[in-house]
């Protein structure tokens, strides 16, 4: 999708995010490191509220699923079974004219008439340069530019009086070649892997080269046997991890929804291959309809997993404030998909400057934990006891049936993967007759989701301003970030009325010392009571709590009149306001903020 020029509404938002402590540019102070960001105060709690609210859904609340936190740095030999050292590339190309360099995929499409030149001549002193160069124009405008942008090309190559040779005209329809911004031809496409590359030990040779992981998702296959062992877990079952990755973008753009270093939640959740089911269950059940399938079921083979999982990640993102209309699920076509996936679904948002994706959710085969099994020489498969009992029950040809069947999914895996047929076959043949002795690798779904682009389309959802005009004419802006109570950076603001009134501020940092210990509060008594709400606004704290004259005098009118020791809860979203017992604050907060 082409990035728009400008997007005010993003520069809105860039510009809020570093006011109020959101987002700073890394390394700011020596001009910023492009694809790097850093998280100020506010940001750094609302990402903190975002991955403990994930890790606790996706772990805490489920039996079936544990956690696992692994380096970073991992043997290098885990990126070669994985294919990341030989295919985790973007094609990049540059202009040839100012060097600025593309994704050459991500390049919008234009039209136009190119015009190519063969090379260029000094007319001073006869030197002659063969080098093509072509540069489009729009339609219908006059070939100077052309010239004028060509003759710099042939500048730079050691010309100073340039005569063009060959000029020839060709209309162009939808390429990718040329540079948007000046017309001038790219260098051809050439692949970039985009894995960061360092070394172990102090030698800084070849041998000791190293990647700083490009997914988190590696490291739980490497230890699926050690995990599997120790966690007392049966397939299906889940290995959830979170934490840092790296990808060396061609073009991080989108504040932070494509940077360099980033933050990922992966889930592989482990089930077991189809024939082991319809082994177990009589018959894998079908997808009945779209929507939520309920509760796992024994006889579910990985298409009503992979829906599952789908909608467990679109009702998470809902449960966090992201309605259902500012998302979207994008089945991947099946010419887009990588070769050993089943099937993907994206979860996608509408940001500012386009749709597109929070979380991958793809159903994997048994690819990975295969791929480590050949490269590492260790069994990666699991003993399935009830497999054993129930194959053994079934009729000849049912076995017949199953075992064939997984015989020619192993030998279309491993002679993908270049296994020579001979022992191709051979290995397939001892899989397949693994699987009657209740042995198979696990298959895995894996939903797959970035921090940093969830944050910032939380802080896209929450933002809203309002211009408010005086009668004087005057007119300010105001901006509230409407966060859910859960993600909320601050939780609770409390606040004295009056600063200068000690019986007020003395109450109001006793109760701010009862809160802190249970959520994040703040305790603000600088400024007029106005002021400091529209700051809670801007930070998007749903509740401020105010501590005046009837917290000790009682309460003036009404049914509850002369009840004491009350505070004034405020609403951020409304600006409503209610008044509750201080005793009943910690519990009034508690359910609303979890
Ligand atoms: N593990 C999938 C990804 O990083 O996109």
């Amino acid at each position: 999708m082409a990035e728009p020029k400008e997007n005010v509404l993003m520069e809105k938002i860039t510009s809020l995010c570093k006011r109020r402590g959101f987002i700073f540019q890394s390394s700011e102070i020596y001009g910023g490191i492009q694809g790097f960001w850093d998280y100020g105060p506010l940001g750094a709690e609302l990402k903190r509220n975002v991955k403990e609210l994930w890790w606790s859904t996706m772990t805490r609340m489920r039996d079936d699923v544990v956690g696992l936190e692994a380096t970073i740095i991992m043997h290098p030999a885990i990126w070669r079974a994985s294919g990341h050292v030989d295919t985790f590339s973007d094609p990049m190309c540059d202009c040839l004219l100012t060097k600025k360099r593309f994704r050459a995929d991500q390049i919008e499409l234009q039209s136009g008439n190119a015009y190519h030149y063969n090379g260029a001549k000094d007319t001073v002193s006869g030197k002659e340069v063969s080098e093509p160069y072509a540069v489009l124009l729009a339609a219908g405008k006059p070939p100077e530019s052309a010239r004028k942008t060509a003759a710099q090309f042939y500048a730079q190559r050691g010309l100073q009086s340039v005569e063009l040779l060959g000029e020839r005209m060709e209309k162009v329809e939808g390429s990718q070649r040329f540079n948007p911004e000046n017309g001038s031809l790219l260098t051809p496409p050439v692949p970039f892997n985009l894995m960061f590359k360092t070394y172990v030990g102090p030698t800084a040779t070849e041998a000791d080269v190293a990647y700083l992981r490009p997914e988190t998702a590696q490291a739980i296959f490497a230890q699926f046997k050690n995990v599997h062992e120790t966690s007392r877990q049966k397939v299906p079952f889940g290995v959830a991890q979170m934490g840092k990755a790296f990808r060396n973008e061609v073009t991080p753009r989108n504040y932070t929804f494509r940077s360099r270093e980033f933050e990922q939640m992966e889930l592989e959740f482990f089930i077991k291959p189809d024939e082991a089911v319809e082994a177990v269950s009589g018959a894998v059940a079908t997808p009945a309809s779209k929507g939520h399938p309920g509760e796992p079921q024994p006889n579910w083979g990985w298409q009503l997993w992979h829906q599952y999982w789908v909608e467990e990640r679109i009702k998470f993102y809902e449960g966090i404030g992201l309605p259902r209309a500012t998302l979207e699920e994008y089945w991947q076509k099946p010419e887009e998909l990588a070769h050993y996936a089943r099937a993907c679904v994206d979860i996608l948002f509408k940001f500012p400057f386009g749709t597109q994706e929070l979380e991958g959710i793809a159903a994997r085969s048994d690819f990975d934990l295969s791929q480590h099994e050949r490269c590492s020489g260790k069994a990666m498969g699991v003993f399935d006891e009830e497999l054993r009992t129930a194959f053994g029950k079934l009729p000849p040809e049912k076995q017949t049936e199953l075992k064939d069947r997984y015989y020619a999914a192993r030998l279309k895996y491993l002679t993908k993967m270049g296994v020579p047929l001979d022992k191709a076959g051979a290995e397939a043949q001892e899989d397949a007759d693994g699987l009657a002795k209740g042995q198979y690798i696990p298959h895995v779904i894996e939903p797959s989701a970035g921090v940093d682009r969830l944050i910032l389309a939380l802080l896209a959802n929450a933002y809203s301003e309002t211009t408010k005009t005086d009668d004087k004419g005057k007119s300010e802006t105001l901006y509230v970030m409407k966060f859910h109570p859960r993600v909320a950076p601050i939780k609770v603001a409390v606040l004295p009325l009056l600063k200068n009134k000690p019986e007020l501020a003395t109450k109001a940092r006793a109760i701010f010392e009862s809160l802190r210990g249970h959520m994040m509060a703040f305790h603000d008594e600088a400024g007029s009571i106005g002021k400091r709400y529209a700051r809670q606004d801007e930070a998007g704290t749903p509740f401020c709590v105010t501590v005046d004259f009837e917290t000790f005098e009682g309460i003036k009118d009404g049914p509850q009149a002369g009840v004491k020791d009350t505070v004034t809860i405020r609403h951020r979203d409304d600006g409503k306001q209610e008044r509750i017992a201080a005793s009943e604050l910690l519990p009034w907060l508690l359910a609303r903020v979890r």
